[in-house]
């Protein structure tokens, strides 16, 4: 851990990094919603803070705290974090409620598509010498039916040892920790990397103001950011944890899902731990 890293990684540089990348990502019908729709939810959405306000008997003071806070998040670029620890959770449960393969989970704020492509078993992008425990992580990626999924692709991205994410953080190489695995003819893959951290919301920002104003915590459990997609299938988006780790039981995120821990053992030779875990992709 170098302090100099740590001192640099401020919430209003990682709110600005954040909110870039959402805007150059622009989900697919990010702009078209339905008039009716957006009635019907803003409706929904003002009524539930009306009342709110009632039941609790909110104050001048107490609204005026809020419109500070709010404009402080815009001016943080911290949109994309408050969303993404406090709500996305719900969307995600939503979306994927129907399907039978894997379970996801929240993608986060820090998702960059196009990483290096790497072949079927490859070691992530990382400095020399990077931080953590040496982790194996194997599997295969198959249909719902069974089918091992030749091609399919294994996109790779999280903390270092640090907590810190790459392109988010300054001082670490652009792709470091980030990686596009092609599996094999079987779907198989095997992944080199290092054990992230667990990952502390900025204290300096907005977000971490709510956290301390509300006597909260600011963590997220150690985790494995992963998209896994094959031809003909739905792409899944999902994370993993690690067994006993801290905040498993208490992610201020709300994205833990007993199928999504995983339980490394030590390797037999060498050092480092080692897992398999196998993704079941829907079909599309
Ligand atoms: C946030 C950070 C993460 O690493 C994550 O997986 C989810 C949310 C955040 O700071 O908002
Ligand atoms: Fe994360």
């Amino acid at each position: 851990m170098t302090d100099t890293t740590i001192e640099q990684a401020t919430a209003a540089a990682s709110g600005a990094a954040a909110t870039e990348q959402f805007r150059s990502k622009q989900r697919a019908g990010t702009t078209d919603v339905d008039t009716k729709r957006v009635d019907t939810l803003v409706s929904d959405l003002l009524s539930a803070t009306h009342e709110i306000i009632r039941r609790h008997k909110v104050t001048y003071a107490e609204y005026d705290a809020l419109k500070s806070w709010l404009i402080r998040v815009g001016e943080d670029g911290e949109w994309p974090l408050f969303l993404d620890v406090w709500v996305e959770h719900v969307v995600e449960e939503v979306a994927n409620e129907n399907r039978e393969g894997s379970k996801g989970t929240i993608e986060g704020p820090y998702y960059v598509p196009d990483s290096p492509r790497l072949p079927a078993e490859a070691t992530l992008p990382m400095r020399d010498g990077e931080q953590g425990t040496a982790l194996l992580f194997q599997g295969q990626v198959r249909s719902v039916d069974g089918t091992g999924l030749a091609g399919a692709t294994i996109e790779m991205w999280h903390a270092d040892n640090d907590g810190l994410y790459s392109q988010f953080a300054p001082g670490l190489p652009e792709w470091n920790l980030r990686g596009t695995v092609v599996a094999d003819d079987q779907g198989d893959f095997k992944i080199h990397t290092v054990e992230p951290a667990p990952y502390q919301i900025p204290t300096d920002g907005s977000c971490g103001r709510l956290i301390a104003a509300a006597g909260w915590h600011a963590w997220r459990p150690a985790h494995l950011h992963l998209k896994v997609s094959a031809p003909g299938h739905q792409l899944i988006t999902t994370q993993l944890y690690f067994k006993g780790g801290e905040h498993v039981v208490d992610d201020i995120a709300s994205a833990v899902k007993p199928e999504l821990i995983l339980d490394p053992s030590p390797v037999a030779e060498g050092t480092g731990r080692e897992v398999t875990y196998d993704f079941v992709l829907d079909k599309a």
